[in-house]
């Protein structure tokens, strides 16, 4: 049994500046192509969640030396294709599901069987989204009729270059794809639904050759493989996901104004806070510098008494999200029936976070319309709940539980939230950020 969290306090103000964790999807893709580049690559602020603890074993035991002191990273990589192990080992990717497919493109010349398994949660994801196309450039795979984890994949010497057609705005297949383009020869392209870019920014920033046309909705990516590239240094900045909890919680409390430094601020990241500020937010992104190839900024938000409807407009579906849980919140208390459609793929996250969001708003009594892919929330700015509250976080999803803390310092009542551990998987510093501002809880 994990451990639960009970809350009964919601009366807070606070103004406060706050530093939030390194991004997930930055370090994943920071310690892979460490692991590709040429020499010793030292990465700093990198983020230290289950998913980067699980993702460093797995090259560790791919062969790939590295060393942690605190939140600085040193990843000795041998080149591409440098991976040196035994035969029969397994890989296990915990909660991670970007590591988990993002990993296949670089095994695609594996000379053994390697095996990758994960959780309960990441084995009833889906990995066909990446296997179909990872056979078309050579792999071979022994998988169950789902589909799902746990698999084994065995390289090949002779990898093609393909041509793949992204079309779920999915940023893991894309990236899994231009991974394994590395290892290819002659020029991968991929006509790629739009869906966060880090991986391409990463590719410039690195100098491996890589073109991007980018068109309304889809991008044209160009990657030539087969080319060195020496090792580097990075800093990760700090995780927008992981902001828009504190960010909603400053908007939807009382005389709240915070200021988060230096986050990520791509704007392939950042659909919430437009989102949020057509909705009446009137969140100010200042400071904005380029680094590593990435815009950072910092954002200040302050409480907002009165908030709007939304009809989210669904080509920024994949720009928000991983953060569409929490948004769900803010159209709870928003004036009006607020709708978000072609959310399909909302449902194939760490839990089906689409029912399970539209459940969480029912327990608080909010009205929903629910189908398999989208929702419309029937909005009640006074609410302020009396009652206790019980989220069971069956799923362990780390994004439940945060979205269910929020909820309960925002809305009130008496709650009881499982599965306490699974917020670091992602934001290992949640909690005692809950607390610097001033909130109280109890762990039992
Ligand atoms: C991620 C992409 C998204 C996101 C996930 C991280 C990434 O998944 O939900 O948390 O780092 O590429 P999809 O690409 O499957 O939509």
């Amino acid at each position: 049994m994990g451990k639960k969290l009970f809350i009964s306090n919601k009366d807070n103000s606070f103004k406060k500046t706050i530093l939030i964790d390194g991004d997930k999807s930055i370090s994943i893709r920071a310690l892979l192509l460490g692991s590709q580049a040429q020499g010793k690559t030292f990465i700093e602020n990198i983020l230290l969640s289950e998913d980067i603890i699980n993702s460093i074993n797995c090259l560790k035991k791919l062969g790939i030396k590295i060393l942690l002191n605190k939140k600085n990273c040193s990843i000795y990589g041998n080149g591409l294709n440098g991976f040196k192990f035994k035969k029969n080992i397994t890989l296990n990717a915990g909660n991670s599901g970007t590591f988990a497919r993002l990993i296949l493109g670089l095994l695609i010349k594996s000379p053994y069987y390697i095996k990758l398994v994960g959780d309960k949660s990441l084995s009833q994801r889906d990995f066909e989204r990446v296997i179909v196309p990872l056979q078309k450039i050579g792999a071979n795979f022994r998988i169950n009729k789902k589909k799902t984890l746990p698999l084994k994949i065995i390289g090949s010497n002779f990898t093609n270059p393909i041509f793949y057609n992204e079309n779920r705005g999915s940023a893991q297949c894309k990236s899994t794809i231009m991974l394994a383009a590395l290892n290819s020869p002659g020029q991968t392209i991929i006509k790629a639904k739009k869906s966060r870019d880090h991986t391409e920014n990463f590719f410039k920033y690195l100098g491996i050759p890589i073109s991007v046309k980018k068109n309304k909705i889809y991008d044209e990516i160009k990657v030539r493989g087969q080319k060195i590239f020496k090792s580097f240094k990075y800093k990760v900045p700090s995780d927008p996901s992981s902001s828009a909890f504190f960010i909603v919680l400053t908007l939807l409390s009382k005389n709240c104004e915070l200021k988060i430094k230096n986050v990520n601020v791509n704007q392939s990241r950042t659909g919430f806070i437009n989102i949020l500020n057509k909705m009446g937010a009137k969140i100010k992104i200042k400071n904005v510098k380029k680094k590593y190839g990435e815009m950072q900024a910092d954002i200040f938000v302050k409480s907002q008494p009165v908030l709007k409807k939304i009809n989210c407009p669904s080509n920024l579906n994949s720009n928000l999200i991983d953060e569409f849980l929490i948004i769900f919140l803010v159209a709870a208390k928003a004036n009006g029936i607020s709708s978000f459609s072609n959310l399909g793929e909302l449902n194939k996250k760490e839990s089906p976070r689409l029912k399970l969001g539209s459940k969480l708003l029912n327990h608080l009594g909010i009205k929903t319309k629910l189908t398999k892919d989208s929702i419309k929330i029937y909005g009640n700015p006074y609410i302020d709940l009396k009652k206790t509250i019980n989220i069971g976080n069956y799923f362990k999803d780390h994004r439940i539980f945060m979205t269910s803390v929020i909820a309960a310092y925002v809305f009130g009542g008496k709650w009881q939230i499982d599965d306490v551990d699974s917020y670091k998987s992602s934001f290992p510093s949640f909690l005692k950020i809950i607390r610097e501002l001033g909130y109280k809880f109890k762990l039992v």
